[in-house]
Order: structure tokens, then sequence, then C-alpha cells
């Protein structure tokens, strides 16, 4: 086809659109006339992949042109479009400023946190599990072998909603729960908010943990080393130095705590480590025989080890940041740099 019946067609086509424009009523209607020319299907557009039979050194000219129409289609239809909207909307508002974008939320950092750190323990075996943040003191100190008299319910002192209901001190009660269920061999990770009487740098009286249990024939200690020392590794890198210190749970027999070296000082000793030059990160130790009588296992055959860390401790490490109670402020400036 020569080219220059091809330009007649398009502007007969341009001619064609214009006076149906001008008949055009409203919305919908204009988009159906949007449809038939511009759609992918529409008259133009077919027009325009024809242009490919032309011979090569007439193509731009027809091209040219038909993208020129095209533009001024386009426009027409937009400035109608606006032209459409209710005076009574365009008074008030510039409908033709371009929209706001709507602010993305991103995960806190506490939470990106616990995921890491269930991804990790999953990879080794563990099941994630929840338990009840509101907690009968059965769980909470009973049968992790604080009687009720016993000195060590002074170090986590809470809130009683009654006598025998307590805001959980620990995530320790979901080991009791969970053995109180399943026989072993067991291996559970329980991550959750816990809550205390304490508040200063590296305090809060709402915190989090995560709770560890493995129990079945032969565990050793030996073996709760090689998981925390494998955890903080993966954690915080290969030359991560880690520290166990003797320490006391009326639950675990022997236990121990264990410091991280301070990444925001380097070992130096600054005001998040108290001068030490390490940080506690968890507690932990084998499972104390006497938990095991109020599960109903037989600590002749089994035996096993726990730890509980403190997730904002080791969110503070792994992000150099030295007040914890930065996590809780929701000062937009501090969020939003994770
Ligand atoms: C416990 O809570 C024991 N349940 C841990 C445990 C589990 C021992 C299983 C043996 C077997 P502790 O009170 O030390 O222990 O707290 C554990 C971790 O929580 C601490 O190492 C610290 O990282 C963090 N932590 C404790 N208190 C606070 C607080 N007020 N604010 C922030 N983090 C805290
Ligand atoms: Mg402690």
């Amino acid at each position: 086809m020569p080219s220059e019946n091809m330009k007649e067609q398009l502007l007969e086509l341009e001619k064609k659109a214009l006076e149906e424009l001008a008949g055009v009523d409203g919305p919908s209607e204009l988009e159906k006339f949007r449809i038939t020319y511009l759609g992918k299907k529409g008259l133009l557009t077919s027009f325009m992949k024809k242009l490919v039979e032309l011979p090569a050194d007439e193509r731009p000219e027809v091209g040219k042109l038909a993208n020129l129409i095209k533009a001024d289609l386009s426009k027409l239809i937009r400035e109608q479009g606006i032209a459409d909207i209710p005076a009574s909307i365009t008074a008030t508002v510039d409908v033709t400023l371009p929209g706001r974008e709507p602010l993305r939320g991103h995960l806190h950092p506490i939470t990106l946190v616990i995921k890491e750190v269930c991804q990790i323990f999953s990879r080794m075996g563990f099941r994630v599990v929840k338990g009840p943040n509101v907690e009968l003191d059965y769980y909470n100190f009973e049968a992790l072998n604080f009687p009720k008299d016993h000195p060590a319910r002074d170090m986590q002192d809470t809130l009683y909603v009654s006598e025998n209901i307590v805001l959980r001190t620990h995530t320790s009660p979901i080991q009791v729960r969970v053995m109180e269920k399943q026989k072993p061999p067991v291996s559970i990770i329980a991550p959750g908010k816990v809550y205390r009487r304490d508040s200063d740098v590296s305090h809060t009286p709402m915190f989090h943990q995560v709770e560890g249990l493995l129990v079945d024939k032969d565990v050793s200690f030996g073996d709760l080393k090689g998981t925390l020392t494998g955890f903080a590794h993966q954690m915080f890198g290969r030359d991560t130095a880690l520290r166990f210190r003797p320490s006391f749970f009326p639950f675990t027999e022997p236990s121990a705590e264990v410091d991280i070296q301070c990444v925001i000082c380097g070992g130096e000793g600054c005001r998040t480590c108290s001068h030490t030059g390490w940080l506690e990160i968890l507690g932990a130790g084998m499972v104390d025989p006497e938990v095991y009588g109020f599960v109903d296992y037989d600590p002749e055959v089994y035996s096993g080890f726990a730890f509980g860390m403190g997730i904002e401790r080791i969110a503070m490490l792994k992000y150099g940041i030295d007040d914890i109670q930065l996590f809780f402020r929701n000062d937009m400036r501090f969020l939003r740099q994770f």
C-alpha cells in the first residue's frame, strides 16, 4: 500500500474520531471511545500495527503522523475526562495534581530479630510454639521449682492479676506446657513478650524472650554449648566471642548465663555493658530433675537443656543500639532505619 494512501486513511480516521468525540457524553462513553480508538485492538492501534507493511523508507513519515494523532487524541480524552468531573469537586480539589504515595510500613526491629532467631533454630530442627502472656503462677513459678516463699522469686517481680495469675516473667512456663503434652524427644523454641518490675538502659518492664528446650536420651551440657555457639555464629558472625558463666536458676542444674562481647565498645567497657565489656544475652542450663517430676518424665532415662534469651539485648548487639528504651518510644527517626 503506497504511503500517500495510508496518510489519507489516517487523516480520515482522525476526522471521524474528532466528530465522534464531540458527541461523547459522560465518563463511561468517554472510556468506550478511548477503547474504540486507542485500546489494544482499537482502530488507531490496529492501524499502527500495519505500518510494518510499508517500505522501510516510507515508514518514518507515516509513523510520525500516526503518533501525532495518537498524542492529540490522548490529550483530548484526558481534558474531556477532567471536564466531566463535577464542578463541586474541581472547585475545591486540584484534580490534576499527582496522587500522594501511601506510606509503606515495615517490621519493627524486635520482630525482625525474633524472625531471624526462629529461622536459625528452625534450621537446626526446633519447632516454634507459643504460650499465654497472662499465666498461671503454677506454670510461671511453681512447676519450675520456685516454691511460694522461695527467694528466687524476688529476681522476677511482676504484676499479679490475682493470687494465682501473673503476667509471665519469662518464657520458661512454655517448657512445662509443652512437656505436659508431649513425651520426649522434644525440641522447641518459643518467642514472646514477658513482664517484670525493671527499668534502666538495658532493662524494660516489657521485653521479649525466646525460650529453647531440648529433651532426649543422652543430651549433655556439650550439646547446649554447641547449639548456642552455632546460634551465635550464625546471628553475629563466625568470630563472635561467647562467655559461659556459672549461675543459678531453680529449674536448671547446672545453670549458666551466657554473655556476648559488647559490640558497642568492642569489649572496652561502656555504659551499655555496665563497663564490663560483656552483655548478658541469655540464661541456660540442664533441665533440673525436679521439673521432670511435674511433667512425668523419667530423669533416669531422659536429660535435656533449656535456654531463655533476651531479644532486645540481641537486637542491641546486632544493630549497635546503646539504649534499650529506644525500641519502645515509637520515634520514627529511629524506626525508619531498619
Ligand atoms: C530467665 O528469664 C530464665 N527464664 C532463662 C532460662 C531459661 C534459664 C531456660 C535457664 C533455662 P533471666 O532473668 O536471666 O533468665 O533473663 C534472660 C534474659 O532476658 C537475660 O539474659 C537478658 O538478656 C534478658 N532480660 C532480663 N531482664 C530484662 C529486662 N528487664 N529487659 C530486657 N531484657 C531483659
Ligand atoms: Mg539473668
